[in-house]
């Protein structure tokens, strides 16, 4: 995808500063640091590099042990009520993400925590819903919905609660090719700063920014078409190796 994004203005960004992160008793980064300006970052590396725990910091999920991570000036350790307006993330599996029995309500909860009162919360959802032809979709469980739309909902959740940055954990992993084609469509409209995780790296290469974790640390960080074919030939290279 080619998206035509906002110019990032020079406050804005994420920055992680000697970040220590400890999960499961090990530790995921040790002092990293990182800052993340650009509007489209793209973010790849093998299962288990710590794609997921950088999202899970930046959107203070974890807190990490040392160090800090700064969302647009927001300690993520300490403006816990602020940090909704600033970072949303959808995550791998809908599942983990959605709460709520119908989409409305679903869609309600992202602003209500952002201090919306209940009763708006819920107009605006359905608003929202109507706004983009789907309004039939509130009432509906989200139980009878398949993966796809399941993962739909959850984008939606990210939208309405408009965050300054989306980060998104291999959004196309589980979608047919019409679905990835839809969500490629709508991130390119999006016109927040998005970072995502992915396996496909044809989503990502003509970004100018990617990401290649390895072992929880940055092994390239450079525009997406050198990272892309960098990471593409140490895949390669490990497979011939291990045949
Ligand atoms: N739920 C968890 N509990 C404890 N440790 C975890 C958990 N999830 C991941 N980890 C650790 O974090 C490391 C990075 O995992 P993760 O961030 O999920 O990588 P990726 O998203 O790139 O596959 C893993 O090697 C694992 O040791
Ligand atoms: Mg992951």
């Amino acid at each position: 995808m080619s998206p035509s994004p906002p110019t990032p203005r020079a406050a804005d960004g994420i920055y992680l500063e000697s970040v220590t992160l400890v999960r499961g008793g090990r530790p995921v980064f040790d002092g990293l640091t990182l800052a993340l300006r650009e509007p489209r970052i793209g973010l790849v590396g093998d299962n288990g590099a710590g794609k997921s725990s950088l999202f899970r910091l930046i959107c203070g999920l974890e807190p990490p042990q040392q160090g800090r991570v700064l969302v647009h000036g927001c300690d993520t350790r300490t403006a816990r009520r602020e940090l909704p307006g600033r970072v949303g993330l959808m995550f791998q599996n809908p599942d983990d993400q959605i709460i709520f029995p119908t989409v409305a309500e679903e869609l309600a909860f992202s602003l209500t925590a952002q201090g919306t009162p209940r009763k708006d919360a819920r107009q605006q959802a359905q608003d929202f819903l109507a706004q983009r032809g789907l309004a039939d979709w509130g009432p509906r469980a989200i139980g009878e919905l398949s993966q796809g739309q399941r993962q739909q909902v959850c984008l939606l959740a990210l939208q309405i609660s408009r965050p300054a940055t989306l980060l998104l954990d291999e959004p196309f992993a589980s979608l047919d090719l019409p679905s990835q084609a839809r969500l490629a469509a709508q991130l390119q409209r999006t016109p927040q700063q998005i970072i995502f995780s992915t396996h496909a790296l044809a989503h990502v290469q003509d970004f100018d920014r990617v990401l290649w974790l390895e072992q929880g640390r940055l092994r390239a960080d450079g525009p997406g078409r050198e990272v892309c074919a960098a990471y593409a030939e140490d895949v390669r290279q490990r497979t011939v190796a291990h045949a």
